[in-house]
């Protein structure tokens, strides 16, 4: 069986950065993406061969390193967007609102726009995005973390209907709580570690499903916390 290609966008830390290890352990070829490079050590470790692109997607270069990436290192197998950022809204400083929706969701907008022409041309392609299960939430202390994850959410579930019969698939990852510097509250209920979360990446490869939440009974959790905050907003 040929090489398999794998595009990582924001693999420098966190679960990109395990994802990263899993896949050069297994023989992938890899193409990571994010401001800092990933530890040489790390990617030296694995039998698969490694390119990392220096990149901050809110940059005008970004595009045109994603159309450089696909035709240098590409056909890509999967296409993984992990690039997220959660600032909180603090002190009623608004800086960061629209950055967090243009990093959250706006890159994953443009990789969609660079990335699906190729899986169009070859006929096939998996693109994973890390959504949360935040994205049936109202965040009141994060809203632009939860908004940019609900409309992400929704537009790779509407992109995976539309192009599953062309061969193309799409799977929208809702993780809880995973142990990476994001997770940084002191509340963190059923988290998982990095290496769970990477299993739960590796059967979204394998079975391709349109949609993964993991742990379950986070998803359940917040379903019965989103319905109180509907009851708030019916009577307030
Ligand atoms: N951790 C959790 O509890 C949790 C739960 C649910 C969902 N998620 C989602 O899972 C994804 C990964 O989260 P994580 O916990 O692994 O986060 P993380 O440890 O903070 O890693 C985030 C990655 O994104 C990259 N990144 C951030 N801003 C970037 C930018 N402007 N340009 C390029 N790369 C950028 C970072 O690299 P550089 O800083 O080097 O650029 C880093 O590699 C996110 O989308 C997050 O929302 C996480």
């Amino acid at each position: 069986m040929s090489q398999q290609r794998a595009l990582l966008i924001g693999n420098s830390d966190g679960i990109g950065l395990a994802f990263t290890e899993a896949l050069l352990r297994e023989n992938w070829s890899v193409t990571g993406l994010s401001r800092s490079t990933v530890p040489e050590g790390e990617v030296a470790q694995g039998s698969g061969d490694y390119v990392h692109i220096t990149c901050d997607v809110l940059d005008a270069t970004y595009r045109g390193q994603l159309e450089r990436a696909c035709e240098t290192r590409g056909p890509f197998d999967v296409v993984v967007h992990l690039v997220g950022v959660g600032y909180g809204l603090k002190d009623d400083n608004f800086a960061r609102e629209a950055e967090t929706f243009r990093t959250n969701l706006i890159s994953m907008v443009e990789l969609v726009e660079v990335v699906f022409p190729t899986f169009l041309a070859a006929g096939r392609g998996h693109l994973i995005g890390l959504s949360s299960i935040a994205d049936d939430l109202l965040m009141a202390d994060s809203p632009s973390y939860g908004a940019s994850k609900s409309g992400y959410s929704s537009y790779l579930k509407a992109l995976g209907l539309a192009y599953r019969a062309r061969g193309i698939a799409v799977t929208n990852v809702r993780f809880g709580f995973v142990d990476t510097k994001m997770a940084k509250g002191k509340i963190r209920p059923l988290m998982i570690s990095t290496a769970k979360a990477v299993l739960v990446l590796k059967r979204c490869i394998a079975g391709r499903p349109a949609q993964s939440t993991y742990p379950k009974a986070a998803g359940g959790a917040v379903r019965v916390l989103r319905w109180a905050q509907n009851l708030r907003i019916w009577f307030a």
